[in-house]
């Protein structure tokens, strides 16, 4: 019975997050390896995208005691599925429309019973009511697989009292089932921690058939709407509305102040029924909006859009957009533990919140990671703490290198030029390979278009490559050469380097394998 071993599976997490939370012998999981900081931007903001598995996560933030105001969680939905991202590769006679490989992304729970599926997402959701401000919120994004299941721990984990909304997102036009009703929507359920929950009060623009309905116009075609100024219950007090004191009607009272009252009257916003009964003239353009319902259709993914990447799963930035404006505020720092390829981080920064985002997959933090240095922002990447990259062997044949892990080889040129105090280096990229070629997982089709598309430009599938000189153990790129807006790789760079300094060197293919190379030029 599902619901028995769903019993004691919260059963189970209550008492080791309250052990976890008084242990003292945790040691931190996962530690930044690398950091990135715009220009002279040294800001303060907690940003920080790990690639980890969100279990050690959620457990290093407990206890390093960062609080968190609001969560979204997007985690797999049990659907038992594959999900495959496309991904762009670029080569160099191409200039639109790139040749995307299809690539798995992560599997739902495929091979696991729902059991399974209900043990994992609880103990994380314990710590995660852990990582919560006393104002924090948190979002639960599913679909009916499982979301009556997660509703039931949602309400151990923070109490049935803090249930606040269960929304409807509808994510595509519609479903075509023959047997069935098309399915054509998610569930996100929405709880708050304590009572005192940021809320800034989400509106939308009133449509023209809402605003023909109940809206009239003056004769500057101006929207107004007449409000009673009554509230329900009868209270004993009267108004004045210009010529004497009046009681209010049977059952009813006076919600508006006799100040405001003399203020309207001056303006000209009091209207008058033909039995004298007073309104109140409301301006559209003195309203906020209409209040955001629970049922959002007006967040639909884009087919097509600047903002897809190609990955699987991917929410639109509207529907984090409004979670994010509602529940959060400027100084807030707003975290996605399932973050894909960092949606709720990428909406955060434009809104000007810090973010925490966490992927185990390494597919998913190259977007991300793509995705957040797009913005230009200041931010860390964390890995598990002992995860060194993968072991690099470098070949010197005078300026000629090879370096390689074991996946990735490559094939560049070394230029140093011996300067009194500093060297002059010259980078020259001109090959990277792959050392076997089921090492990325593809499908036979799959496999065969990207070599092909390799044979021809051992490059397209390079994402970026970064250089840091004075390297000391976290890697903190000064050089970060991107493809450019028609998606060219720079393959030179150049730079000064003080002597016996130590340089760094990274590359990043688009499914995000990397190449790490570090050495100190005598
Ligand atoms: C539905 S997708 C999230 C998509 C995301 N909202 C976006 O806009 O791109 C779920 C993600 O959870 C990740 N995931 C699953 N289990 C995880 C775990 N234990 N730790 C970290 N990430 C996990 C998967 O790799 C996958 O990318």
């Amino acid at each position: 019975m599902l619901i028995e071993t769903l019993t004691n599976i919260i059963k189970k997490y209550r008492i080791e997050t309250e052990q976890f939370l008084i242990s003292e012998d945790y040691e931190i999981q996962n530690e930044p390896k690398e950091a990135y900081i715009s220009g002279d931007n040294d800001s303060n903001m907690l940003n920080r995208l790990y690639i980890a598995d969100n279990l050690t996560v959620l457990k290093d933030l407990i206890k390093t005691n960062i609080k968190i105001d609001l969560i979204y969680i997007d985690p797999p939905y049990n659907t038992k599925a594959d999900y495959h991202s496309k991904i762009a590769v670029y080569p160099k006679n191409c200039v639109r429309n790139f040749p995307k490989i299809e690539k798995l992304a992560y599997t739902d729970y495929k091979k696991n019973r729902t059991a399974d599926y209900l043990d994992a997402i609880t103990e994380r959701l314990f710590l995660m009511r852990e990582v919560l401000s006393d104002k924090g919120s948190i979002y639960v994004h599913l679909d009916w697989h499982v979301v009556h299941y997660v509703k039931i721990i949602l309400d151990e984990v923070f109490g049935k009292e803090n249930f606040v909304n269960e929304i409807i997102w509808q994510r595509t036009g519609s479903q075509n089932n023959a047997a069935s009703y098309g399915t054509n929507f998610d569930v996100i359920l929405f709880y708050k921690k304590c009572d005192d929950k940021i809320w800034n009060n989400p509106t939308n623009e009133y449509s023209k058939e809402h605003l023909n309905s109940y809206f009239k116009t003056d004769k500057d075609g101006k929207y107004y709407r007449l409000n009673n100024p009554t509230g329900k219950g009868y209270q004993n007090h009267t108004r004045d509305f210009g010529a004497g004191p009046v009681f209010p009607p049977d059952g009813r009272h006076w919600s508006v102040s006799q100040n405001e009252i003399d203020r309207l009257l001056k303006e000209n916003k009091i209207v008058f029924t033909s039995s004298g009964y007073p309104f109140i003239k409301k301006y559209l353009d003195d309203m906020s909006g209409k209040n955001v319902q629970s049922i959002w259709d007006d967040c639909i993914p884009p087919r097509k859009s600047s903002e897809l990447t190609g990955y699987a799963t991917q929410k639109p930035e509207k529907l984090l957009e409004r979670i994010i404006s509602a529940s959060s505020d400027e100084n807030s720092i707003v975290a996605d533990f399932y973050g894909g390829s960092g949606t709720a981080a990428f909406v955060a920064k434009k809104l000007g919140r810090s973010w925490i985002t966490c992927d185990f997959g390494s597919s998913a933090g190259a977007i991300a990671k793509k995705r957040m240095l797009s913005l230009f922002d200041n931010f860390q990447v964390y890995r598990p703490m002992h995860e060194n990259e993968l072991h690099t062997k470098a070949l010197y044949n005078d300026q000629a290198v090879e370096i390689e892990n074991d996946f990735l080889k490559a094939h560049l040129q070394i230029v140093q030029q011996n300067k009194s105090d500093t060297d002059q280096i010259k980078i020259i990229l001109e090959k990277l390979t792959y050392k076997d070629k089921s090492c990325l997982s593809l499908n036979k089709v799959n496999t065969d278009k990207l070599f092909e598309i390799l044979d021809n430009d051992p490059l397209a599938t390079i994402d970026l490559w970064e250089i840091n000189t004075g390297f000391g153990g976290v890697f903190k790129p000064q050089m970060i050469i991107k493809r450019d807006n028609n998606a060219k790789l720079p393959v030179e760079s150049e730079f000064v380097c003080e002597k016996n300094k130590r340089i760094a060197l990274k590359i990043t293919d688009v499914f995000g394998l990397t190449l790490f190379h570090d050495w100190v030029i005598e």
